[in-house]
C-alpha cells in the first residue's frame, strides 16, 4: 500500500531552491578561486581566471535575487517563537541521545531550521553590500580604500559563514531520513511529518479533511 504523502513544496518553490543552490555552488567555486592562490586551480571549473572574476559578482547577485523568492515564500513560517529557543536549547541532547520525544512540538520548521534560514538571509545581505563596495568594474573607484578593505574582510567572513551554514543545512537534510524528497519530489510521508513537525502535520491533515467533499 502506498504511504500517505503530504505536499511540502510546490514545483516553483523547488525550482527556485535548486536555482539558488546552483548559483551558490558556482559563486563559491569562483569565490574560493579568487580568495587564495592555493585555490586558483578552481578557476578551471568556471571557464578560466578571467571568467571567474567576471562571473563571480553576477552569480552572487543572481543568488541573492533568487533567494528573495525563497525568503518571501518562507519568512512567515520562520518567524521566531519561544518554543524555538526551547528547541535549540535541547538540540544538543537530540543529537547525542536521539530522543525526539523530549523536544517541544514544532510547526513547519524547527528552531535549527529557522536559525539557518535567518543566517542565510544575513550572510547574503552582507555579501551583497560588501561585494558591491569593492566591485572594480562598477563601484570600487568611487569607494574610499579604507572602506573597501573593511568590506573585503567582512565579505570573506560572511562567505565563510554562508558555506558553514549550507553544510549544516545540507547535512541535516540528509541526516533526517525522508527530508531530501521534500525538495526533490515536493512531498513528505505522513509519518515523517507527524514525527518531526507534529503541529504542521495536524494543520495539513485538518486542511485535507476540510477540503474533502462532504458525502
Ligand atoms: C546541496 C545543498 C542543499 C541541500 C541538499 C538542500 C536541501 C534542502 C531540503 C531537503 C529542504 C527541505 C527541508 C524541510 O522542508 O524540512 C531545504 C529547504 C530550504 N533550503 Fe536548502 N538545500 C541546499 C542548499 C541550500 C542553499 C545554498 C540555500 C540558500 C542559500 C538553501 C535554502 C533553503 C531554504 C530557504 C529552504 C526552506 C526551508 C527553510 O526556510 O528553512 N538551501 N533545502
Amino acid at each position: 500500500m502506498k504511504k500517505l504523502q503530504l505536499q511540502r513544496y510546490s514545483a516553483g518553490q523547488r525550482s527556485n531552491h535548486w536555482a539558488v543552490v546552483t548559483c551558490f555552488v558556482l559563486a563559491a567555486v569562483s569565490g574560493f578561486a579568487l580568495f587564495h592562490p592555493a585555490l586558483f586551480w578552481l578557476t578551471a571549473l568556471v571557464g578560466g581566471p578571467q571568467w571567474a572574476r567576471i562571473l563571480h559578482p553576477y552569480l552572487g547577485i543572481a543568488m541573492f535575487v533568487l533567494f528573495l523568492g525563497l525568503f518571501f515564500a518562507f519568512a512567515g513560517a520562520n518567524v521566531w517563537r519561544k518554543e524555538d529557543s526551547q528547541w535549540l536549547g535541547s538540540a544538543g541532547k537530540l543529537i547525542s541521545e536521539g530522543n525526539a520525544a523530549q523536544m517541544p512540538p514544532i510547526g513547519k520548521y524547527n528552531g535549527g531550521q529557522k536559525l539557518v534560514f535567518w543566517l542565510f538571509a544575513l550572510c547574503l545581505i552582507v555579501l551583497l553590500v560588501t561585494g558591491a563596495l569593492f566591485w572594480q568594474a562598477w563601484f570600487a573607484p568611487s569607494v574610499p580604500i579604507w572602506l573597501q578593505r573593511i568590506a573585503v574582510v567582512l565579505h570573506a567572513l560572511a562567505a565563510f559563514g554562508l558555506v558553514l551554514t549550507v553544510i549544516v543545512h545540507a547535512y541535516a537534510a540528509i541526516w533526517v531520513k525522508g527530508t531530501v524528497q521534500a525538495m526533490t519530489r515536493g512531498t513528505v510521508s505522513a509519518g515523517w511529518a507527524r514525527h518531526h513537525h507534529p503541529l504542521w502535520y495536524r494543520d495539513q491533515v485538518q486542511g485535507r479533511s476540510a477540503k474533502a467533499p462532504s458525502k
